[in-house]
């Protein structure tokens, strides 16, 4: 049982439950997501100090709306319910719900006409901004409950029975369209549930820490280091509890960017003084691409080599009983999907399929946590700040950066405009105001002209996204000046290339990477 109070989202089928999570977290309160199906007793097991029910999709008047265990209700614990929620809980305590004309979706003004428990503090802001996102909604008051806030669309956005501690809200405000939404969480969490805030990435650490010490028992731990965010603060992590115990194996595989490979072992190595072994597997990944463009199977290439190569290695190391991996809490969550599962879009999005036969066991020291989380645990465990705000990178690298057959050749040309690209968004500051940011080199040649002589050659793309979770992403609106000088210097100084285009797709319907 998780030593903290913990309070549990009750995801049903929701876009926003991660970010109720979220919200909560960052109140540094501790906070899972379950399905909206859990039974009672399920709960009871978990022990949650609060519960939070997301919104969804859904009709609550639907046949087959997704409908929680009223049970929940006499565990004799805080109840929010936000948005379907809001519905779903004025559905089990008897409340018409009025079935939408049509959907309110967008900003709202809030009137709160009562200042205790959810809107304690908000006496000098009697109208708040709030997100509206609903068809549905609570037509009445349900027995036992008080009306807290009006807008003017919905008479019944917020409603509250303080002597249950059951509290219904009709808009999100987990959500950053209401700018003082996690005030309104605050006071679920500390003024309803009187919760302590205890978690915190210090604490994480600490418990970590002696968590696995314990796990290890002594015996030898290796880890896959890729130099991404997730591998590495898991790897710190690690070093901390058990030292020279833990070994890092960080395999080239050829697919890596410019200097990458000598800066991760830099940093590991010399900075950071883990037991660190680099292979260089260039060849026996680039061979075994050779004449490969569907990108699934380049992908499944790749992650088979990798293991093969870990494999090698790990032999050669004999006797290691535990395998560390980074994975997050996003890819625990057991999902809730009302309308089927989504389909499976790339495969393979992390890298560490493991050989059953190694017989290795894992420790996961980062399953709790969120992306933004890991990288303040990074932090605070002294891990290099290039490393902590580096930008995501796929697993296969380059190789599905270089659309097409993969050569040599062409995986140094797109080192060459990658690195360009990357040195110039940094020198204009705009490394942190992006997510991702990366050049891809497509498989066509195009006309030019340099001097006096036609020129056939490659064009480079460049993708530049916002996103918050890597799910949806935007194209970043780079100034025209910024993307001038790349293109320049990228043309100028990248021999092979004669053209630069900038991507302006949104994800979805297309995806970050372009493979
Ligand atoms: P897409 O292209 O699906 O990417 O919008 C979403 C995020 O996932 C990364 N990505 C991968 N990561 N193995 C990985 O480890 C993969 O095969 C893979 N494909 C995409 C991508 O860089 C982005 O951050």
């Amino acid at each position: 049982m998780n030593r903290h109070q913990t309070v549990i989202v009750l995801d049903f089928g929701a876009q926003y439950s991660q970010l109720i999570a979220r919200s909560v977290r960052e109140q540094h309160v501790y906070c899972e997501i379950m399905p909206y199906s859990v039974s009672p007793d399920k709960l009871r097991e978990v022990n949650p100090a609060a519960i939070i029910l997301s919104g969804g999709p859904a009709s609550i008047n639907d046949e087959d709306a997704p409908l929680c265990d009223p049970g929940i209700y006499e565990l004799g614990v805080p109840v929010l319910g936000i948005c379907y929620g809001m519905q779903q809980l004025g559905f089990n305590e008897k409340a018409r719900i009025k079935r939408a004309g049509k959907r309110e979706y967008g900003k709202a003004m809030l009137n709160i006409s009562d200042y205790s428990n959810l809107f304690a503090g908000f006496e000098s802001e009697p109208e708040i901004q709030v997100w509206m996102s609903h068809g549905d909604s609570v037509d009445e008051l349900p027995r036992g409950y008080h009306l807290l806030a009006a807008t003017e669309n919905c008479p019944v956005a917020a409603i509250g029975n303080d002597e249950r501690q059951l509290y219904g809200v009709q808009f999100h405000p987990e959500v950053v369209h209401t700018p003082l939404g996690s005030r309104v969480i605050a006071n679920f969490l500390f003024k309803v549930a009187n919760l302590t805030p205890d978690w915190t990435p210090g604490s994480f650490i600490d418990e970590n820490v002696e968590k696995v010490r314990e796990q290890s028992a002594g015996g030898k731990v290796i880890c896959g280091l890729s130099g991404g965010v997730d591998s590495s603060v898991a790897a710190m992590l690690v070093h901390k509890a058990i030292g020279d115990k833990l070994t890092c194996i960080f395999v080239d595989n050829g697919l890596l960017r410019k200097n990458e490979a000598a800066s991760v072992e830099n940093t590991f190595r010399n900075n950071h003084q883990l037991n660190l072994i680099v292979i260089d597997a260039a060849d026996r990944f680039i061979d075994a691409l050779a004449g490969v463009i569907d990108p699934e199977r380049k992908r499944k290439i790749i992650g088979e080599t990798f293991i093969r190569v870990f494999e090698d290695e790990a032999r050669k190391l004999g006797d290691v009983k535990w395998l560390v991996q980074g994975t997050l809490y996003p890819d625990v969550i057991e999902s809730v999907s009302v309308k089927g599962p989504s389909a499976v879009i790339k495969s393979h999005h992390n890298v560490g399929g493991l050989p059953e036969d190694m017989e290795l066991k894992l420790i996961e020291p980062l399953r709790e946590l969120f992306k933004d989380e890991v990288r303040e645990v990074g932090r605070k465990l002294g891990l290099a700040g290039e490393i902590v705000s580096r930008h995501p990178f796929p697993g296969p690298g380059l190789g599905v950066r270089v659309l097409g057959e993969i050569t040599r050749e062409r995986l140094a040309v797109l080192r060459e405009a990658d690195d360009i690209f990357i040195s110039e968004i940094r020198a204009a500051g705009l490394y942190d105001e992006i997510w991702q940011a990366f050049a891809v080199l497509l498989p066509v040649q195009t006309v030019g002209v340099m001097g006096d002589e036609r020129t056939y050659d490659n064009v480079i793309a460049l993708r530049a996204v916002t996103s918050r979770d890597g799910m949806t992403a935007d194209w970043y609106r780079m100034p025209q000046e910024v993307q001038a000088q790349i293109s320049n210097r990228i043309i100028n100084e990248v021999e092979g290339v004669n053209r630069v285009a900038y991507d302006i797709s949104s994800k979805p319907p297309a995806t970050i990477e372009w493979e």
